[in-house]
């Protein structure tokens, strides 16, 4: 069992001294969090420690209370679904701090083991060799049960002599992908019983297709087996969304999606936020009468411009201090109107470990906050009004930049879609992005969301993929010294605006 790094003890108080006891002898430690929440609830607690030791798959030895809530939410759903009639006699003690499906309030953070994707106190990773094996046979295993609904596969180490000649199918994670000097496209394929090699000759009708493999995702292959490790490809699958046109979801209100303040840089638009604080208050002429409509601003990370991010960042910078950043950002932030729930969700130039999954801010730092704001990890799941948001900062669109053909940063919805097809937020490991080798695999995409949320490369990208609405949220930072010197174009005061009721979505600009 992997232990976190760091003691943290749960402190003993004569109520739960007995609880702390029990699951201490079975090599589990508890969070204060779920000490209060486990004392305070009012069925049978033996049950409810049987459970949660039941449910723990044995990485974790910190319970948190995340992990609480969700066995005491699991088990109302599950008692809901079997009889829609005890929903009535679930009484609300039983559900306290995660709002589950069906409680009352709008705003649902989803972090329960369905949905384990915000890492908030959940990390388990020291970074060994069985972290590495147990987060790539994590990534394989979802996205092969994905691929497995549209294609009958066979294991890698059963493509033996009798298969020559003969059509087969197989799931696989993609070790290399090279050109030969031939013009022939290689891939190498992994599954946990063997390796492939999958070739797909220069004249074949999926070449091109080919050409969008990148490594380390999990594609499905079908082809001629030639008996000995060879596969002569002619298709290839993604996991890919289902084919829903519309999200069956309907909520209400609007959501404004933002990223990228960098608050702290000198170049951070300040007036420009003044308008865009305005309006939302309902001082300015707004004729529409959208401003009185938002509910929700989910901002999609590098809140601040941060300190020692890039080489030569201290001339950009107007305040220097990381914690005064913070400050700033909070007295921008805290006048926003105070019915409008405001959701953040941190990126690299945040002050939190740089390898994702990101938890979110430190106490210290939200302490500058007004106490409604809701801050989670990256990635994250939030529920707004029945609406399900994937938020990701969106690192991983420079990975995808750099290695697909047609992507590019001025249209990053498409890298987007690119991460809905292969149902992963940032599949290419080890290049970009800095994936902490958790033993599970937060970046896989478990279902679709109605509305995956990026930011990151600093421009606008609007689409919608098989019933998801794609939106990439610009910037509130003008065109950096860099940016000039790389004809980077940001777009930024733009705040894409999403009708919950209708999922149509509209540009406001305050630039
Ligand atoms: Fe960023």
């Amino acid at each position: 069992m992997q232990r976190i790094s760091g003691s943290r003890i749960a402190p003993v108080h004569d109520p739960g001294r007995e609880i702390v006891q029990r699951l201490a002898e079975m090599g589990y430690q508890l969070e204060p969090g779920a000490l209060k929440i486990i004392c305070g609830y009012s069925g049978s607690k033996d049950e409810l420690l049987r459970r949660i030791v039941d449910q723990s798959d044995g990485s974790v030895a910190v319970i948190d209370s995340s992990q609480v809530s969700c066995i005491l939410s699991s088990s109302a759903a599950s008692a809901i679904q079997q009889d829609r009639r005890a929903l009535s006699s679930i009484s609300a003690p039983d559900l306290p701090s995660r709002p589950s499906s069906f409680a009352s309030s709008p705003i649902q953070v989803e972090s329960c083991a369905e949905l384990k994707c915000d890492i908030t106190g959940r990390s388990t990773c020291v970074g060994d060799y069985n972290d590495f094996v147990h987060y790539f046979r994590d990534r394989y295993a979802k996205i092969r049960e994905m691929l497995s609904r549209r294609l009958s596969s066979r294991p890698i180490e059963s493509l033996g002599k009798s298969t020559a000649g003969r059509d087969v199918s197989v799931i696989g994670m993609v070790m290399e992908v090279r050109t030969t000097a031939k013009g022939n496209r290689v891939i190498e394929l992994e599954d946990p019983t063997g390796l492939i090699t999958a070739v797909i000759q220069k004249d074949a009708e999926i070449y091109e297709q080919s050409g969008l493999v990148i490594t380390d995702e999990v594609i499905g292959v079908t082809g001629t087996s030639d008996g000995n490790g060879r596969l002569f490809v002619k298709s290839l699958l993604w996991p890919d969304m289902p084919s829903q046109t519309a999200p069956l979801e309907k909520g209400s209100g609007c959501a404004l999606l933002l990223s990228d303040l960098h608050v702290g840089s000198r170049y951070f638009m300040a007036e420009a936020w003044g308008s865009f604080l305005s309006w939302l208050n309902g001082e300015d002429d707004d004729p529409s009468g959208l401003s009185s409509q938002v509910r929700y601003i989910v901002i999609a990370g590098d809140l601040v411009d941060g300190i020692g991010i890039y080489p030569g960042q201290e001339k950009d910078l107007e305040i220097k201090d990381i914690y005064a950043q913070y400050q700033a950002a909070a007295r921008h932030l805290n006048g926003i109107r105070k019915d409008i729930k405001v959701i953040i969700s941190p990126g690299n130039h945040d002050i939190v470990r740089q390898a994702e999954p990101q938890p979110s801010l430190p106490d210290e730092v939200r302490g500058y906050f007004r106490e409604d704001m809701l801050f989670v990890g990256n990635p994250a799941w939030v529920t707004l009004s029945g609406i399900s948001v994937l938020i990701y900062h969106g690192r991983s669109i420079d990975d995808l930049v750099l290695r697909l053909p047609g992507i590019s940063y001025a249209a990053p919805e498409k890298a987007m879609i690119e991460m809905l097809r292969r149902r992963h937020l940032s599949p290419i490991y080890g290049s970009r992005v800095s994936i902490a080798p958790e033993h599970e695999d937060h970046y896989v995409i478990s279902r679709p969301p109605a509305i995956l949320h990026c930011g990151h490369v600093h421009t606008v990208g609007i689409a919608r993929y098989k019933g998801v609405l794609v939106v990439n949220s610009g910037t509130w930072q003008s065109q950096t010294d860099f940016q000039k010197k790389m004809n980077i174009q940001p777009v930024a005061g733009v705040v894409p605006a999403v009708d919950l009721a209708s999922m149509k979505v509209r540009k406001l600009i305050f630039s």
